[in-house]
């Protein structure tokens, strides 16, 4: 049964490896290779697609939207982030991303006739979220749900949605809904994209991918647990945390940083790297770890010169960075190497050690990993 340990300490640990058949089931039916009669033309490449189903008028919609505001809380406002980078970057729509909790209190301007409210939420019964819909609905906007309980309340009550499939997610820290979250988000933004925003080689190469992220999770999983627990040895007494990443891995730094802290209970603090210079900077010393997300991507010479800057105010530096980047060794306590995959995906991979680092933390410090203090695992009342 899904909703046993089966054999794992904890639900999280649990739900953190089982992250490659979520990320499995959860593009089952929706990327695949399209099956027909063999022509020497097609390569497999050109094979793959993304057959997300989405209603017609709900798919004609977005491609006319003039505006998508998502809202969500906490882990899915994280992923909602990256959809906004996604959905700009590859639709060339605006996006604008909402905490649920204050879109429905303040004046949002909303125009039925040119904006799409998108609600994500893994449990779909999250009362701000439910009631940032329930605003949407009544202002006469079309909502999207992308939910992973099936039948919950934001499910039934939205327009039209798309489903996880992830699996039950028993651990308070959300970590499997936020894999699975940002890849219906780049799902949705290629269906959007295909055929008009993207050429059809950034679109096949990007299906590809993502196609691929199963195994690299398994990849990142097998080959780094060790070295995570040495780290999260070193430092499981810091009072202190920072986690530093720019770009599609800003929210990655916000959801690497939410997670020592629900979990760990260490103050942790996730900041767009560069913004560094405008406050965090102060708090470093040789006692404070800093998490960089360094990929080697459009950023990543300016990621760099920021790990300087920390190097330079001895404050003690962990880098996730691309496999075979050895240039970080010398700047670095220690650095994690995962596989090199396309900027707007890495999010679904470089936030996979920042959740096996806060949760041998937060074990190492004797925490109830599955149930941390003051947290619920879905906030049905305000
Ligand atoms: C709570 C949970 C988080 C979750 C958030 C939003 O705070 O502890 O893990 O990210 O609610 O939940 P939702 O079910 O709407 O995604």
């Amino acid at each position: 049964m899904q909703i046993e340990k089966g054999g794992f300490k904890h639900f999280m640990l649990k739900e953190i490896m089982e992250q490659p058949v979520a990320l499995e089931n959860c593009m089952r039916g929706r990327v695949k290779q399209l099956v027909g009669p063999p022509d020497n033309q097609f390569t497999l490449l050109q094979r793959l697609q993304v057959l997300l189903s989405l209603e017609r008028e709900i798919l004609t919609s977005f491609q006319s939207a003039k505006r998508i505001i998502i809202c969500a809380c906490g882990t899915s406002w994280h992923a909602g982030l990256v959809g906004e980078y996604m959905l700009e970057s590859l639709c060339k729509i605006p996006v604008e991303i909402e905490y649920a909790s204050e879109f429905r209190y303040r004046s949002v301007v909303l125009r039925p006739d040119e904006d799409i409210v998108m609600v994500i939420s893994q449990s779909g019964e999250t009362a701000d979220t439910l009631a940032a819909l329930r605003h949407a609905k009544q202002a006469g906007c079309l909502v999207i749900g992308i939910c992973n309980t099936v039948g919950s309340t934001i499910a039934r009550e939205t327009d039209g949605g798309i489903y996880l499939h992830a699996g039950p997610e028993i651990g308070v820290a959300s970590t499997k809904a936020f894999t699975a979250q940002v890849l219906v988000l780049a799902m949705l933004a290629l269906r959007i994209a295909q055929g008009r925003t993207i050429p059809d080689d950034e679109y096949k190469m990007l299906v590809k991918e993502l196609s691929k992220l199963p195994s690299r999770i398994t990849k990142i999983l097998s080959e780094n647990e060790a070295k995570i627990c040495e780290i999260a040895k070193v430092y499981r007494y810091a009072h202190h945390c920072l986690f530093l990443g720019r770009g599609y891995n800003y929210p990655v730094a916000l959801e690497g940083a939410l997670k020592m802290k629900e979990i760990s209970y260490i103050h942790a603090e996730g900041y767009p790297a560069a913004e560094m210079k405008h406050g965090p900077i102060a708090l470093i010393d040789n006692l404070m770890p800093v998490v960089f997300i360094a990929m080697q991507d459009s950023i990543y010479d300016k990621v760099k010169s920021n790990i300087m800057e920390v190097r330079a105010r001895k404050g003690c530096v962990i880098a996730i960075t691309d496999e075979g980047n050895t240039e970080l060794e010398s700047l670095c306590e220690y650095v994690i190497h995962i596989p090199k995959v396309s900027e707007c995906v890495s999010p679904i991979l470089t936030v996979v050690p920042l959740q096996l680092l806060s949760y041998h933390i937060a074990v190492m410090r004797g925490c109830d990993v599955d149930m941390p203090r003051n947290l619920a695992k879905s906030v049905t009342t305000e």
